[in-house]
Order: structure tokens, then sequence, then C-alpha cells
């Protein structure tokens, strides 16, 4: 699969260990950053990776931020993304059947790096379900404009 990733400094260490298992997984993992552990702004970091999810560029998107929150409020201003700040693997699950989440948030300083890695492979494996939830998403997009 093609994934999009990106931190700040809050999710960076998540990020590396993340990438270096998904790739070891035979993931295409495109890193948007940053290339070290620098104090930035999450929303530089979201944007990328949501408009490459837009874009088909990538199939999906992982960030990483201190607590996944900021991460995902910037994420979900872009047009077509559906990010979700996920803690663990159920929601994971969730977020993937019911609302076909394209981008994934974790929070570096709350999530163990196991953990972490359990709930990615949750997400990546859970399908939308679609049926009821179709139009509900469709609600969601009208917002956009
Ligand atoms: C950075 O200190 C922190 O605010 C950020 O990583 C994130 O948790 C924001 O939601």
């Amino acid at each position: 699969m093609r994934l999009a990733i990106a931190s700040d400094h809050g999710g960076f260490d998540l990020k590396v260990a993340l990438i270096d298992e998904l790739r070891s997984q035979g993931h295409d993992i495109v890193d948007h950053g940053p290339a070290q552990s620098v104090s930035c702004d999450y929303p530089d970091l979201a944007v990328p990776v949501a408009r490459a999810v837009a874009s088909a560029a990538a199939d999906l998107g992982i960030l990483v931020c201190g607590s996944g929150i900021g991460m995902s409020i910037a994420a979900n201003k872009v047009h077509g993304i559906r990010a979700a700040v996920v803690q663990d693997e159920e929601h994971a699950r969730l977020a993937r059947q019911h609302n076909d989440a394209n981008v994934l948030c974790l929070g570096g300083r709350f999530t163990p790096n196991e953990r972490a890695l359990a709930i990615v492979r949750a997400w990546l494996d859970a399908r939308f379900e679609g049926g009821r939830h179709i139009g509900r998403l469709a609600k969601i997009s009208a917002l956009e404009g």
C-alpha cells in the first residue's frame, strides 16, 4: 500500500518506528518530514500528507503529533479527508469500517510504539462497510461545498 506519513516534534520518534516497521512489511512509504526531530508546526506537516491522500498520490495517510489532535484538525480542512485520532485498535477498526477514515492520527506522547503498531495494523486490515454509512459520509462531503 502507498502510505504518506509525517509528524511534528511530538510525534517524531513514533513516526520513525512506524516507518521502519511498515517498510519491513512491504508498504511503499513517502515520509513528508521532518527529517529530524526539530520544533515545527503540525499544520505544515499535516497538509502535504492530506493533499497526497486527497489527490490519490497515496492510498492512505498517517500523521503523528503529541496528541494526534492538532494533526487531525488540520488534515480535516483538506477536502476529501476523513482524519481520525485513534488510541486503541477497536477505534482504529471503527474509523475504517464506519467512517472510511483515510488519514490516521496518533499521539506520540500518549501511545507506546507497540500499541501504535497494533493500531495501524488494525486500521489497514479493516474495510469500509458501506451500506448505511455511505449516506452519512455524503452528508459530511456536502459540508465541504
Ligand atoms: C506540540 O507541542 C503539540 O502541541 C503538538 O504535537 C500536538 O499535540 C498538537 O495537537
